[in-house]
Protein backbone atom coordinates (compact mmCIF):
# COMPACT_ATOMS: atom_id res chain seq x y z
CA UNK A 1 0.00 0.00 0.00
CA UNK A 2 1.51 3.51 -0.92
CA UNK A 3 1.39 6.19 1.95
CA UNK A 4 -1.31 8.37 1.56
CA UNK A 5 -0.85 12.06 2.21
CA UNK A 6 -3.93 14.29 1.41
CA UNK A 7 -1.45 17.58 2.13
CA UNK A 8 0.21 16.39 -0.97
CA UNK A 9 -3.28 15.27 -2.80
CA UNK A 10 -4.59 18.73 -2.19
CA UNK A 11 -1.54 20.63 -4.48
CA UNK A 12 -2.94 18.72 -7.63
CA UNK A 13 -6.46 20.43 -6.89
CA UNK A 14 -6.14 24.98 -7.75
CA UNK A 15 -9.61 25.08 -6.45
CA UNK A 16 -8.71 24.36 -2.43
CA UNK A 17 -6.38 27.19 -2.43
CA UNK A 18 -9.19 29.55 -2.33
CA UNK A 19 -10.49 31.51 0.40
CA UNK A 20 -14.19 32.34 0.48
CA UNK A 21 -15.74 34.76 2.88
CA UNK A 22 -12.48 35.79 3.86
CA UNK A 23 -11.52 32.25 5.25
CA UNK A 24 -9.58 28.84 3.45
CA UNK A 25 -12.12 27.28 1.64
CA UNK A 26 -13.29 23.73 3.52
CA UNK A 27 -15.04 22.02 0.91
CA UNK A 28 -17.01 19.58 2.43
CA UNK A 29 -19.89 19.21 -0.71
CA UNK A 30 -18.00 16.42 -2.24
CA UNK A 31 -21.47 14.19 -2.12
CA UNK A 32 -23.27 16.62 -4.26
CA UNK A 33 -19.56 17.22 -6.63
CA UNK A 34 -16.08 16.81 -6.36
CA UNK A 35 -12.94 19.09 -6.81
CA UNK A 36 -11.11 18.26 -9.83
CA UNK A 37 -7.39 17.84 -10.23
CA UNK A 38 -5.06 19.67 -12.62
CA UNK A 39 -4.41 16.04 -14.50
CA UNK A 40 -7.84 16.26 -15.37
CA UNK A 41 -8.02 19.67 -16.46
CA UNK A 42 -4.88 19.30 -18.70
CA UNK A 43 -6.40 16.16 -20.04
CA UNK A 44 -9.83 17.56 -21.36
CA UNK A 45 -7.50 20.84 -22.69
CA UNK A 46 -4.77 18.86 -24.30
CA UNK A 47 -7.52 16.67 -26.31
CA UNK A 48 -9.16 20.47 -27.55
CA UNK A 49 -5.15 22.01 -28.11
CA UNK A 50 -3.72 18.81 -30.14
CA UNK A 51 -6.46 16.35 -30.85
CA UNK A 52 -9.82 17.79 -31.19
CA UNK A 53 -11.79 15.65 -33.97
CA UNK A 54 -15.08 13.67 -33.66
CA UNK A 55 -14.30 10.13 -33.33
CA UNK A 56 -15.34 6.64 -35.61
CA UNK A 57 -16.34 9.00 -38.34
CA UNK A 58 -12.63 9.53 -39.94
CA UNK A 59 -9.85 8.46 -41.63
CA UNK A 60 -7.80 11.62 -40.84
CA UNK A 61 -4.48 11.79 -37.84
CA UNK A 62 -6.92 13.78 -35.50
CA UNK A 63 -9.82 11.53 -36.03
CA UNK A 64 -7.78 8.83 -35.68
CA UNK A 65 -6.09 9.99 -32.19
CA UNK A 66 -9.23 11.39 -30.86
CA UNK A 67 -11.35 7.46 -31.36
CA UNK A 68 -8.00 6.02 -29.84
CA UNK A 69 -8.07 8.20 -26.87
CA UNK A 70 -11.83 7.89 -26.02
CA UNK A 71 -11.51 3.81 -27.03
CA UNK A 72 -8.99 3.60 -24.50
CA UNK A 73 -10.56 5.71 -21.94
CA UNK A 74 -13.30 3.18 -22.13
CA UNK A 75 -10.79 0.42 -21.65
CA UNK A 76 -9.55 2.53 -18.35
CA UNK A 77 -12.63 3.08 -16.83
CA UNK A 78 -14.08 -0.43 -17.39
CA UNK A 79 -10.95 -1.32 -15.51
CA UNK A 80 -11.44 0.47 -12.36
CA UNK A 81 -14.52 -1.26 -11.97
CA UNK A 82 -13.40 -4.69 -13.07
CA UNK A 83 -15.54 -5.29 -16.34
CA UNK A 84 -15.20 -5.32 -20.15
CA UNK A 85 -15.13 -2.27 -21.92
CA UNK A 86 -18.04 -3.43 -24.10
CA UNK A 87 -20.16 -3.84 -20.98
CA UNK A 88 -19.30 0.02 -20.27
CA UNK A 89 -21.79 2.40 -21.99
CA UNK A 90 -20.72 6.04 -21.51
CA UNK A 91 -24.20 7.74 -20.27
CA UNK A 92 -24.12 11.69 -18.88
CA UNK A 93 -24.17 10.34 -15.86
CA UNK A 94 -25.95 8.16 -12.84
CA UNK A 95 -29.59 9.71 -13.84
CA UNK A 96 -29.34 9.07 -17.38
CA UNK A 97 -28.00 5.25 -17.02
CA UNK A 98 -30.60 4.25 -14.57
CA UNK A 99 -32.86 5.68 -17.03
CA UNK A 100 -31.55 3.93 -20.06
CA UNK A 101 -32.21 0.31 -17.82
CA UNK A 102 -35.44 2.03 -16.86
CA UNK A 103 -36.65 2.88 -21.24
CA UNK A 104 -34.78 -0.25 -22.19
CA UNK A 105 -34.73 -3.18 -20.11
CA UNK A 106 -37.14 -2.59 -17.79
CA UNK A 107 -40.27 -1.32 -20.67
CA UNK A 108 -39.94 -3.94 -22.59
CA UNK A 109 -39.53 -6.83 -19.52
CA UNK A 110 -42.59 -5.52 -17.47
CA UNK A 111 -45.97 -5.77 -17.27
CA UNK A 112 -49.05 -5.08 -15.19
CA UNK A 113 -48.95 -6.76 -11.59
CA UNK A 114 -45.09 -7.42 -11.83
CA UNK A 115 -43.12 -5.34 -9.32
CA UNK A 116 -40.17 -3.05 -8.82
CA UNK A 117 -38.14 -3.41 -5.31
CA UNK A 118 -36.24 -0.12 -4.50
CA UNK A 119 -35.28 1.05 -0.67
CA UNK A 120 -36.64 3.93 1.34
CA UNK A 121 -33.40 5.70 1.05
CA UNK A 122 -33.13 5.90 -2.50
CA UNK A 123 -32.23 9.57 -4.23
CA UNK A 124 -34.88 10.37 -6.81
CA UNK A 125 -32.95 9.28 -9.48
CA UNK A 126 -33.38 5.70 -8.15
CA UNK A 127 -36.99 6.41 -7.68
CA UNK A 128 -38.81 8.66 -10.37
CA UNK A 129 -37.82 6.42 -13.51
CA UNK A 130 -39.25 3.89 -12.13
CA UNK A 131 -42.74 5.24 -11.51
CA UNK A 132 -42.26 6.48 -14.64
CA UNK A 133 -41.99 2.57 -15.82
CA UNK A 134 -44.76 1.58 -13.69
CA UNK A 135 -47.14 4.44 -15.25
CA UNK A 136 -46.46 2.81 -18.80
CA UNK A 137 -46.88 -0.91 -17.13
CA UNK A 138 -48.51 -1.34 -14.84
CA UNK A 139 -46.10 -2.72 -12.62
CA UNK A 140 -45.98 -1.77 -8.90
CA UNK A 141 -42.84 0.11 -6.57
CA UNK A 142 -41.90 -1.21 -3.38
CA UNK A 143 -39.81 -0.07 -0.75
CA UNK A 144 -37.34 -1.98 1.38
CA UNK A 145 -37.32 -0.74 5.22
CA UNK A 146 -34.64 0.52 6.63
CA UNK A 147 -33.13 -1.12 9.96
CA UNK A 148 -31.51 -0.38 12.96
CA UNK A 149 -28.47 2.34 12.64
CA UNK A 150 -29.65 3.26 9.52
CA UNK A 151 -29.00 0.02 7.47
CA UNK A 152 -30.55 -1.43 4.56
CA UNK A 153 -32.94 -4.03 5.94
CA UNK A 154 -32.26 -7.45 4.26
CA UNK A 155 -35.49 -9.04 6.66
CA UNK A 156 -37.58 -6.35 5.10
CA UNK A 157 -35.86 -6.70 1.21
CA UNK A 158 -36.97 -10.91 1.94
CA UNK A 159 -40.37 -10.03 3.04
CA UNK A 160 -40.55 -8.12 0.18
CA UNK A 161 -39.28 -10.32 -3.01
CA UNK A 162 -41.32 -12.61 -5.06
CA UNK A 163 -41.44 -14.16 -8.26
CA UNK A 164 -43.58 -11.09 -9.02
CA UNK A 165 -40.40 -9.26 -8.56
CA UNK A 166 -38.77 -8.08 -11.99
CA UNK A 167 -36.04 -5.47 -10.60
CA UNK A 168 -34.42 -4.97 -7.59
CA UNK A 169 -32.68 -1.16 -7.90
CA UNK A 170 -30.91 0.23 -4.55
CA UNK A 171 -28.25 2.07 -4.02
CA UNK A 172 -24.78 0.91 -2.88
CA UNK A 173 -23.76 4.24 -0.47
CA UNK A 174 -27.12 6.46 0.64
CA UNK A 175 -26.02 10.31 -0.68
CA UNK A 176 -28.36 11.07 2.66
CA UNK A 177 -27.26 9.05 5.35
CA UNK A 178 -23.83 7.30 4.00
CA UNK A 179 -25.25 4.00 4.74
CA UNK A 180 -22.79 1.38 2.54
CA UNK A 181 -25.84 -1.71 1.57
CA UNK A 182 -24.61 -4.95 1.10
CA UNK A 183 -24.90 -4.89 -2.61
CA UNK A 184 -23.43 -8.69 -3.02
CA UNK A 185 -26.00 -10.13 -0.81
CA UNK A 186 -28.61 -7.62 -2.75
CA UNK A 187 -28.03 -9.19 -5.91
CA UNK A 188 -27.55 -12.81 -4.94
CA UNK A 189 -30.85 -12.46 -3.44
CA UNK A 190 -32.26 -10.61 -6.92
CA UNK A 191 -30.60 -13.17 -8.83
CA UNK A 192 -32.45 -16.46 -6.91
CA UNK A 193 -35.65 -14.83 -7.85
CA UNK A 194 -34.43 -14.51 -11.46
CA UNK A 195 -35.22 -10.43 -10.71
CA UNK A 196 -32.12 -7.86 -12.58
CA UNK A 197 -30.46 -6.19 -10.03
CA UNK A 198 -29.65 -2.44 -10.49
CA UNK A 199 -27.23 -0.68 -8.17
CA UNK A 200 -26.45 3.18 -7.91
CA UNK A 201 -22.89 3.43 -7.66
CA UNK A 202 -23.40 7.62 -7.82
CA UNK A 203 -21.70 7.50 -3.88
CA UNK A 204 -19.70 4.49 -4.14
CA UNK A 205 -17.63 4.58 -7.00
CA UNK A 206 -15.67 7.74 -5.84
CA UNK A 207 -15.23 6.27 -2.59
CA UNK A 208 -14.98 2.17 -2.78
CA UNK A 209 -12.85 -0.12 -4.29
CA UNK A 210 -15.81 -1.70 -7.22
CA UNK A 211 -15.77 -4.38 -8.48
CA UNK A 212 -18.89 -4.99 -10.31
CA UNK A 213 -18.01 -8.85 -11.55
CA UNK A 214 -17.74 -9.66 -7.26
CA UNK A 215 -20.84 -7.33 -6.73
CA UNK A 216 -22.79 -9.56 -9.08
CA UNK A 217 -24.97 -7.29 -10.13
CA UNK A 218 -27.04 -6.98 -13.67
CA UNK A 219 -26.55 -2.90 -13.87
CA UNK A 220 -23.98 -0.32 -12.06
CA UNK A 221 -24.82 3.19 -12.98
CA UNK A 222 -22.22 5.89 -11.81
CA UNK A 223 -21.23 9.39 -12.54
CA UNK A 224 -17.28 10.80 -13.29
CA UNK A 225 -18.02 14.30 -11.47
CA UNK A 226 -18.25 12.97 -7.93
CA UNK A 227 -15.31 10.91 -8.70
CA UNK A 228 -13.16 14.22 -9.62
CA UNK A 229 -14.26 14.16 -13.37
CA UNK A 230 -15.92 16.67 -15.53
CA UNK A 231 -19.69 16.93 -15.11
CA UNK A 232 -22.02 15.51 -17.91
CA UNK A 233 -20.02 12.03 -17.95
CA UNK A 234 -20.88 9.01 -16.77
CA UNK A 235 -21.02 5.07 -17.05
CA UNK A 236 -23.58 2.17 -16.74
CA UNK A 237 -22.09 -1.12 -16.36
CA UNK A 238 -24.47 -3.87 -18.34
CA UNK A 239 -24.00 -7.59 -18.36
CA UNK A 240 -23.59 -8.49 -21.81
CA UNK A 241 -26.54 -10.70 -22.41
CA UNK A 242 -28.88 -8.26 -21.17
CA UNK A 243 -27.16 -5.68 -23.26
CA UNK A 244 -27.52 -7.78 -26.56
CA UNK A 245 -30.94 -8.58 -25.75
CA UNK A 246 -32.45 -4.64 -24.78
CA UNK A 247 -33.55 -2.58 -27.52
CA UNK A 248 -31.26 1.12 -28.10
CA UNK A 249 -32.23 4.13 -26.02
CA UNK A 250 -31.97 6.93 -28.46
CA UNK A 251 -31.38 6.56 -32.68
CA UNK A 252 -29.04 8.57 -34.48
CA UNK A 253 -25.71 8.34 -35.78
CA UNK A 254 -22.68 6.03 -34.46
CA UNK A 255 -25.21 3.17 -32.50
CA UNK A 256 -26.45 1.24 -36.91
CA UNK A 257 -25.18 -1.73 -38.32
CA UNK A 258 -27.45 -0.62 -41.51
CA UNK A 259 -29.83 1.74 -42.00
CA UNK A 260 -32.27 1.49 -44.80
CA UNK A 261 -35.46 4.27 -45.52
CA UNK A 262 -38.11 1.52 -43.63
CA UNK A 263 -35.99 -0.14 -40.97
CA UNK A 264 -32.70 -0.16 -39.42
CA UNK A 265 -30.05 -2.63 -37.49
CA UNK A 266 -28.27 -1.61 -34.82
CA UNK A 267 -24.67 -1.91 -33.58
CA UNK A 268 -23.52 -4.26 -30.91
CA UNK A 269 -23.44 -2.85 -27.48
CA UNK A 270 -22.06 -0.62 -26.05
CA UNK A 271 -22.28 1.57 -29.64
CA UNK A 272 -26.07 0.75 -29.69
CA UNK A 273 -26.83 2.90 -26.79
CA UNK A 274 -24.73 5.72 -27.66
CA UNK A 275 -26.28 7.13 -30.17
CA UNK A 276 -24.88 10.95 -31.46
CA UNK A 277 -21.23 12.05 -31.05
CA UNK A 278 -20.51 11.20 -27.58
CA UNK A 279 -19.29 13.77 -24.77
CA UNK A 280 -15.42 13.03 -26.13
CA UNK A 281 -13.78 15.61 -24.18
CA UNK A 282 -15.73 13.99 -21.16
CA UNK A 283 -14.09 10.97 -21.51
CA UNK A 284 -10.77 12.36 -21.84
CA UNK A 285 -11.28 13.79 -18.56
CA UNK A 286 -13.02 10.96 -16.86
CA UNK A 287 -9.85 8.48 -17.77
CA UNK A 288 -7.82 11.19 -16.20
CA UNK A 289 -9.99 10.96 -12.93
CA UNK A 290 -9.60 7.33 -13.04
CA UNK A 291 -5.92 7.37 -13.13
CA UNK A 292 -5.89 9.80 -10.91
CA UNK A 293 -7.84 7.35 -8.45
CA UNK A 294 -5.56 4.47 -9.46
CA UNK A 295 -2.72 5.77 -8.41
CA UNK A 296 -4.02 6.93 -5.13
CA UNK A 297 -5.78 3.41 -4.59
CA UNK A 298 -9.09 2.72 -3.64
CA UNK A 299 -8.91 1.23 -0.65
CA UNK A 300 -6.50 4.37 0.41
CA UNK A 301 -9.69 6.59 -0.17
CA UNK A 302 -11.43 4.71 1.93
CA UNK A 303 -8.86 4.12 5.20
CA UNK A 304 -8.54 7.46 4.53
CA UNK A 305 -12.03 8.74 4.99
CA UNK A 306 -12.72 5.64 7.88
CA UNK A 307 -9.93 7.72 10.15
CA UNK A 308 -12.06 10.59 9.08
CA UNK A 309 -15.38 8.48 10.32
CA UNK A 310 -13.90 8.00 13.54
CA UNK A 311 -12.96 11.85 14.48
CA UNK A 312 -16.41 13.64 13.11
CA UNK A 313 -19.07 10.73 14.31
CA UNK A 314 -17.34 10.88 17.99
CA UNK A 315 -17.72 14.61 17.45
CA UNK A 316 -21.30 14.76 16.70
CA UNK A 317 -22.88 12.48 19.16
CA UNK A 318 -20.87 14.57 21.81
CA UNK A 319 -22.81 17.73 20.65
CA UNK A 320 -26.11 17.96 23.13
CA UNK A 321 -28.27 19.75 20.42
CA UNK A 322 -26.71 17.79 17.34
CA UNK A 323 -28.60 14.86 15.32
CA UNK A 324 -26.69 12.80 12.85
CA UNK A 325 -28.49 10.61 10.65
CA UNK A 326 -26.68 7.51 9.29
CA UNK A 327 -25.07 4.42 10.75
CA UNK A 328 -22.52 4.68 13.86
CA UNK A 329 -20.53 2.08 12.91
CA UNK A 330 -17.98 3.89 11.08
CA UNK A 331 -16.74 0.47 9.18
CA UNK A 332 -20.49 0.36 8.04
CA UNK A 333 -20.49 3.64 6.07
CA UNK A 334 -18.97 6.41 4.30
CA UNK A 335 -18.27 10.13 4.94
CA UNK A 336 -21.21 11.39 4.29
CA UNK A 337 -22.43 13.17 7.61
CA UNK A 338 -26.34 14.30 7.82
CA UNK A 339 -27.47 16.21 10.78
CA UNK A 340 -29.84 19.05 12.53
CA UNK A 341 -28.98 21.21 15.33
CA UNK A 342 -31.31 21.43 17.53
CA UNK A 343 -34.14 24.37 16.63
CA UNK A 344 -32.36 25.42 13.60
CA UNK A 345 -32.96 25.17 9.63
CA UNK A 346 -30.69 23.27 8.13
CA UNK A 347 -30.26 25.86 5.49
CA UNK A 348 -29.28 28.25 8.41
CA UNK A 349 -26.72 26.16 9.16
CA UNK A 350 -25.34 25.84 5.73
CA UNK A 351 -25.25 29.51 5.89
CA UNK A 352 -23.38 30.36 9.06
CA UNK A 353 -20.72 27.71 8.01
CA UNK A 354 -20.13 29.41 4.74
CA UNK A 355 -19.93 32.55 6.33
CA UNK A 356 -16.39 30.75 7.69
CA UNK A 357 -15.52 29.17 4.68
CA UNK A 358 -17.01 26.12 5.03
CA UNK A 359 -19.09 24.41 1.97
CA UNK A 360 -21.46 22.00 3.24
CA UNK A 361 -25.20 20.75 1.60
CA UNK A 362 -28.67 21.65 2.83
CA UNK A 363 -31.91 20.73 2.30
CA UNK A 364 -33.56 17.38 1.16
CA UNK A 365 -30.64 16.16 -1.26
CA UNK A 366 -32.89 14.47 -3.94
CA UNK A 367 -34.18 12.08 -1.13
CA UNK A 368 -37.80 13.28 -0.08
CA UNK A 369 -39.29 10.16 0.67
CA UNK A 370 -36.10 9.25 3.15
CA UNK A 371 -36.88 12.69 4.91
CA UNK A 372 -40.47 12.14 4.96
CA UNK A 373 -39.58 8.51 6.69
CA UNK A 374 -36.89 10.53 8.77
CA UNK A 375 -39.86 13.20 10.03
CA UNK A 376 -37.72 16.09 9.01
CA UNK A 377 -37.83 18.21 6.13
CA UNK A 378 -34.28 18.28 5.23
CA UNK A 379 -30.37 18.34 6.78
CA UNK A 380 -27.30 19.77 6.89
CA UNK A 381 -24.75 17.70 5.02
CA UNK A 382 -21.05 17.45 5.33
CA UNK A 383 -19.04 15.26 3.16
CA UNK A 384 -15.24 15.10 2.35
CA UNK A 385 -13.27 13.56 0.01
CA UNK A 386 -9.96 12.38 -0.43
CA UNK A 387 -7.89 15.96 0.22
CA UNK A 388 -9.73 16.69 2.67
CA UNK A 389 -7.35 16.81 5.84
CA UNK A 390 -8.39 15.62 9.73
CA UNK A 391 -7.51 19.87 10.22
CA UNK A 392 -9.96 20.92 8.22
CA UNK A 393 -12.72 18.22 9.29
CA UNK A 394 -11.77 19.53 12.91
CA UNK A 395 -12.18 23.31 11.75
CA UNK A 396 -15.75 21.97 11.09
CA UNK A 397 -16.60 20.50 13.94
CA UNK A 398 -15.31 23.59 16.15
CA UNK A 399 -17.19 25.87 14.04
CA UNK A 400 -20.19 23.81 14.46
CA UNK A 401 -19.96 23.69 18.05
CA UNK A 402 -19.90 27.29 18.33
CA UNK A 403 -22.72 27.42 16.08
CA UNK A 404 -24.83 25.49 18.76
CA UNK A 405 -23.59 26.81 21.71
CA UNK A 406 -25.21 30.41 20.39
CA UNK A 407 -28.66 28.25 20.35
N1 LIG B 1 -26.88 13.56 -5.66
C1 LIG B 1 -26.14 14.72 -5.29
C2 LIG B 1 -26.24 15.03 -3.83
O1 LIG B 1 -26.60 14.18 -3.04
C3 LIG B 1 -26.47 15.88 -6.13
O2 LIG B 1 -25.94 16.13 -3.43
Amino acid sequence: MQMFDAEKIREDFPVLEREVNGKDLVYLDNTATSQKPRQVMDAISEFYEKHNANIHRGVHALSQEASEMFDKGRENVADFIWCLPEELIFTRGTTESINLVAYSWALHNLKEGDEIIISKMEHHSNIIPWHLISKLTGANVKAVEMGNDFSMSMESLESLISSRTKIVAVTHFSNVLGTVTPAKDICKLARDYDAVSVIDGAQSAPHLPINVKGMGCDFFAFSAHKMLGPTGIGGLYGKVELLEEMPPFNGGGGMIADVSFDHSTYAKPPEKFEAGTPNIAGVAGFSAAVDYLKKVGMENVHEHEKVLNRIVIKRLNGMEKVKLYGPENVDKRGAVYSFNAEGMNPHDVAVLLDQEGIAVRSGHHCAQPLMKELGIEGTARASPYLYNTEEEVKTFLDILEEIVSKL
